[in-house]
């Protein structure tokens, strides 16, 4: 891999992130959040955009952490920009209009365990180590792990989680919801490939229209989102992926979206 503190490759609009700080387990400092902020605003406004992917560069590690060395001497307020400059980045990753999904291939823990959660879902090579340690600092998380992990995995598993700060292999955070799916690492590359032929083949607008409906339903009462879910339903009717799509399954061929 070259020095780019975040590798990027767009095959077919299903983009990949990699972090690539690996000397340091991918552990996340300004740098490469700077860096990830700026490439999630080019995503946010591309074109043709399917899927994004993040995982972390060698063998060891997704990422794990915020990076302490760095943090060890700031004061409250600087602690306070740190994990807004996160969250904020989290946040553009979390409403992108298309499907996110962590690599977890290898260390998951604190603010790495963080980035995963503001994926959409995330699998797992059966290597993986997820936790939030933060409280063996002296610190609790601050990229969000407080409210999305309970949000992913229930508030006792995730107070389980944040106050005894124990480490959780991949088989147990397939079994909590941690985690969609756990495979060997060396079965990643094929999993982006099956995601690549899988979310290809759909309609874009529709996949989009899915990721909508449920994030933002998410927020409302019941019955706010089911209307939100109508009028999302009823618009894919309005675009040229519906005709195409029933009319292949009428016709007995594949849609051409
Ligand atoms: C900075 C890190 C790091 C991190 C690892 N490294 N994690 N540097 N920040 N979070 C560095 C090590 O210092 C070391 O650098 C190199 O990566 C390899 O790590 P080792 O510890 O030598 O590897 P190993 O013995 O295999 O242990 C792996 C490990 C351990 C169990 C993952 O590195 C570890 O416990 N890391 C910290 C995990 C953690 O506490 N994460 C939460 C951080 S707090 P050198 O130069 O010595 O080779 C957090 C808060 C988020 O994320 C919210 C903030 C607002």
């Amino acid at each position: 891999m070259s020095e780019q503190l975040i590798e990027v490759v767009d095959q077919a609009g299903i983009v990949t992130l990699t972090i690539n700080r690996p000397k340091a387990l991918n552990a996340l400092n300004s740098a490469v959040l700077t860096e990830l902020d700026r490439l999630l605003g080019e995503l946010q406004a591309r074109e043709g955009l399917r899927a994004v992917l993040i995982t972390g560069a060698g063998e060891k590690a997704f990422v794990a952490g915020a990076d302490i060395a760095e943090m060890r001497d700031k004061t409250p307020e600087e602690a306070r920009c740190f994990a807004r400059q996160a969250l904020a980045t989290f946040k553009r990753l979390e409403t992108l209009p298309v499907p996110t999904v962590a690599l977890v291939n290898g260390f998951c823990l604190g603010g790495g365990c963080e980035l995963a959660l503001a994926c959409d879902w995330a699998v797992a090579s059966d290597n993986a180590i997820f936790g939030q340690p933060e409280v063996l600092l002296g610190v609790i998380p601050g990229f969000g792990g407080t409210q999305r992990l309970p949000r992913r995995v229930g508030p006792s598993m995730a107070l389980d989680l944040c106050t005894t700060g124990r480490k959780v292999d991949a088989a147990e955070a397939l079994r909590i919801g941690l985690v969609n799916r756990v495979m060997a690492q060396s079965e990643l590359p094929a999993y982006v490939e099956e995601l690549t032929k899988q979310l290809g083949g759909n309609g874009p607008a529709a996949v989009r229209a899915a990721k909508q409906a449920i994030h933002d339903g998410m927020d409302q009462d019941l019955e706010s989102a089911l209307a939100l879910e109508t009028s999302l339903f009823a618009l894919c009717f309005a675009g040229d992926e519906q005709p195409e799509g029933m009319s292949a399954f009428v016709d007995k061929r594949k849609p051409n979206f």
